[in-house]
């Protein structure tokens, strides 16, 4: 078995959404790489990660809805095949029950689909983060790998979409994340009738970017993603960039304005669903009694201040100009030493994929010399997390002084939504402005441009030299955004446009939605 088991995320807490109403009729099916739940080899069961599986969870115990997903290791794969490879019920730890559907691909074939074409080829694309001049170089491994996994992992789930919706008049398939480009036109091809819904979770970069594939295997993936009725991004800028793809690299009539690619006499509808955060969950999670351990703990051996990040150890979440930042901040500003704690949780993340091992290598190295720089026998100015504790990092979010979200790129980023929900000490929070939270927070953040390490550093020092009252208006701004909106908001805004599209409505019926939202 390959290791998709070992480089799991960190799950944002898991909520309960808000009603969704006039659920359309027709059966839902779910279908992404990841799913709602996972099994151990001793049948142990726990809750998926990511974001995208909060996402979905309360719209799976909400309705009637099969969730398709890729068995994630030795023990999915057992448990599918006790199920002969079909949907069983499930209580999710987490809370819920699913109808879930684990689908078994050949391990070879999943490497290459989840290793080599998703991460981190197409994560890199839509990241910006190949240094292109010198990689990526395209040979018949990474060909291959697209041919004889992407491919073929897409035709397993589409086969399973296909089976699942067999007999059922009008079926809706919510499809979801990169993963799956191909999979809308290979079910497309087979169920004509079926409406098809992708939300793309990550950023959608300009078209430039994506002329790192060769043309074939790029023609391929957009027309299997436009293969869907509607396609959803978390922001505008993500939506404006997906339409002038369409018209750069495929030449296809775009209207901007309506937000509509026409294809093949169909209309694509593209569209922005700002992703929430459950708010009321996030709080609960936070009073937990093991928090209260974290933080006791956390209480006890803090400095005056504290900077926080929490993220996946990912090259897009930028960690080591963050590290530079706080180094130049400590060069330039000594009256800090000894009063300032830099705690970074950072994730181990696909691990099997040489570009994220490396990455925690130079990450553990850079600390190692900031702290060598900089720290005292009894200080030590950076303090390195790696792992995946959610109850630990909610400690953290309630105490931290300084939340860092510096990403390169990112498509929303949920934990700038999480910290400022928890935090008593009217945090700051330094936003990165190419996150898709950036759309909706940075008003009331500091914005840092990620490439700039002084400017990182120069908030750094503004964050914690700020006046309570500022602080206070701050963070408030914040709380107020996020919680303007659940996740039951964002699920209902993409089902009635399902509903809207499914009843025949067209793009010109819809221009002032678009328009409103743009
Ligand atoms: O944002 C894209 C996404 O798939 C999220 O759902 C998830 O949080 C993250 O990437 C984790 O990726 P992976 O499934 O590779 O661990």
């Amino acid at each position: 078995m390959n290791g998709r088991a070992r480089t799991a995320t960190r799950a944002v807490p898991a909520g309960t959404l808000g009603v969704v109403s006039e659920p359309p009729q027709s059966p839902l099916v779910l279908v992404s790489n990841r799913g709602p739940v996972t099994f151990d080899v001793d049948g142990g069961i726990q809750r998926g990660t990511g974001g995208l599986v909060t996402a979905l969870t309360g719209l799976a115990t909400h309705r009637r809805t099969t969730w398709i997903a890729s068995a994630m290791g030795r023990g999915d794969a057992d448990r599918s095949r006790e199920a002969g490879g079909k949907a069983f019920n499930v209580d999710s730890p987490a809370g819920g029950s699913f109808d879930v559907r684990l689908v078994v691909s050949d391990d070879v074939a999943y490497e290459r689909f989840y290793s080599i074409i998703s991460n981190p080829m197409l994560w890199f694309i839509q990241h910006y983060l190949w240094d292109q001049s010198n990689a990526p170089d395209i040979r018949s491994h990474e060909v291959e790998a697209y041919e004889f996994g992407y491919k073929l992992v897409n035709e397993d789930l589409a086969d399973a979409v296909v089976e699942e919706i067999e007999g059922e008049r009008d079926p809706v398939v919510m499809v979801h994340d990169y993963h799956l480009y191909l999979l809308p036109r290979m079910v497309r091809e087979r169920r004509p009738d079926a409406f098809l819904h992708h939300f793309v979770h990550i950023p959608w970069s300009q078209s430039d970017s994506w002329r790192v594939l060769p043309t074939k295997i790029r023609d391929e993936i957009y027309r299997g993603i436009l293969a869907n009725d509607i396609i959803g991004f978390h922001t505008r800028s993500y939506r404006r960039n997906f339409l002038q793809c369409c018209e750069d690299l495929l030449d296809l009539e775009v209207d901007h304005k309506q937000g509509v690619v026409r294809i093949d006499d169909r209309e694509v509808w593209v569209r922005a669903y700002p992703l929430p955060i459950d708010a009321n969950a996030t709080r609960e999670l936070s009073r937990r009694a093991r928090v209260r351990e974290f933080e006791d703990e956390l209480l006890r051996r803090r400095r005056e201040h504290l900077i926080l990040r929490v993220d996946r150890a990912d090259l897009s979440k930028n960690v080591l100009r963050g590290f530079s930042a706080f180094d130049l901040f400590l060069e330039q500003h000594p009256e800090f030493v000894e009063r300032v704690t830099f705690m970074a949780q950072l994730m181990p993340s696909r691990t099997d994929v040489p570009e994220y091992s490396e990455y925690l290598e130079k990450i553990e190295a850079l600390v190692a010399v900031v702290n060598h720089r900089h720290g005292t026998p009894d200080w030590m100015p950076i303090q390195l997390k790696l792992r995946d504790d959610v109850e630990e990092a909610m400690a953290a979010y309630r105490h931290y002084d300084v939340h860092i979200v510096n990403a390169m790129f990112d498509g929303m980023n949920l934990v700038a939504k999480e910290g400022p929900i928890v935090n008593e000490r009217d945090g700051v929070s330094i936003l990165s402005e190419n996150t898709g939270a950036h759309e909706e927070l940075g008003q009331d953040a500091l914005s840092v441009n990620p490439f700039d390490v002084q400017a990182l550093a120069n908030a750094i020092h503004r964050a914690l030299t700020m006046g309570a009252d500022e602080r206070r208006h701050r963070i408030e701004g914040l709380r107020e955004v996020i919680t303007h909106r659940g996740p039951g908001d964002w699920i209902d805004d993409q089902l009635a446009d399902v509903r809207r599209k499914a009843a025949g409505a067209t793009a010109d019926d819809e221009l002032t939605v678009v328009e409103s939202d743009g």
